[in-house]
């Protein structure tokens, strides 16, 4: 397959430089993709902050066109966390850790993120920007700011090779698309909940004011996130959902 790959040495966000460009019409491909060397504005999930310091970490969106309406498009962050988690151990024979929806983690600690945005209807075309912010070595300071535990690659990892991560992420991203694209989370299901981070443990889920608590148990086919509560099996979607361990 075919990637154009645009480097940018300094961006507010490329996820944003994407959004704009398909807010604008203007003609994209997919699978294209657009690298910065940092951002002024990153944006994490949740409306927070990422930390996007120069030249040390990877700032990474992948535009991707979806044919069938933004309910197909529900899962596509379940692909991607998984996508992660095949480029890391292909290279780096790391074991990553998945948290619902996409979070990357490594010995408990966050390592990488990701930000799904959409922009369709329910029916129709659904243009999605991939944004993945992995940490590679993050430079003294930058971090002061960071609001939970976190880790960077270079801590883990002898040498590192930032052209090579890009070109190995982007083709195991291509790859889960294309399955999720063919046979929705199916296939993709069992391998997310044997990497599930909280599996099996007693978790707190917060969507806004509400919160809900129960025994995580996995993923189901569409990406919800499947709660035990009193011996009953329920399911949770959503952008703005956050799981925490107590
Ligand atoms: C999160 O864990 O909250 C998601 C973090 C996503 C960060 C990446 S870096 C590249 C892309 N551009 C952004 O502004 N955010 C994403």
């Amino acid at each position: 397959c075919h990637n154009p790959i645009e480097v940018e040495p300094v961006i507010d966000s490329t996820n944003s430089e994407l959004m704009r460009r398909v807010q604008a019409k203007q003609p994209m491909v997919s699978g294209q993709i657009l690298v910065a060397e940092m951002q002024q504005s990153g944006r994490g999930r949740r409306g927070r902050t990422w930390q996007s310091p120069f030249g040390a970490n990877l700032y990474y969106s992948y535009y991707w066109r979806l044919d069938d309406g933004l309910q197909a498009a529900m899962g596509v962050s379940i692909a991607v966390g998984l996508a992660v988690y095949d480029a890391l151990k292909s290279l780096y024979q790391l074991d990553v850790a998945l948290k619902w929806p996409n979070d990357i983690y490594l010995n408990g600690k966050k390592l990488a993120g990701v930000l799904v945005e959409l922009d369709g209807q329910v029916e129709g075309p659904c243009h999605l920007v991939i944004g993945i912010g992995i940490n590679l070595l993050m430079p003294e300071g930058a971090s002061t700011n960071i609001d939970q535990p976190w880790t960077d690659l270079s801590s883990h990892i002898g040498a590192l090779d930032k052209n090579q991560l890009v070109a190995v992420l982007t083709h195991c991203l291509a790859a889960r698309l294309a399955q999720y694209q063919k046979s929705g989370l199916g296939e993709m299901r069992a391998p997310w909940n044997a990497l599930n981070a909280f599996a099996g443990e007693v978790v707190t889920l917060s969507t806004g004011q509400r919160q809900w608590r129960g025994v995580c148990e996995g993923i189901d086919e569409q990406g919800g996130i499947v709660l035990r509560q009193d011996g009953e099996l329920k399911s949770y979607f959503g952008g703005e959902i956050s799981l925490r361990k107590d």
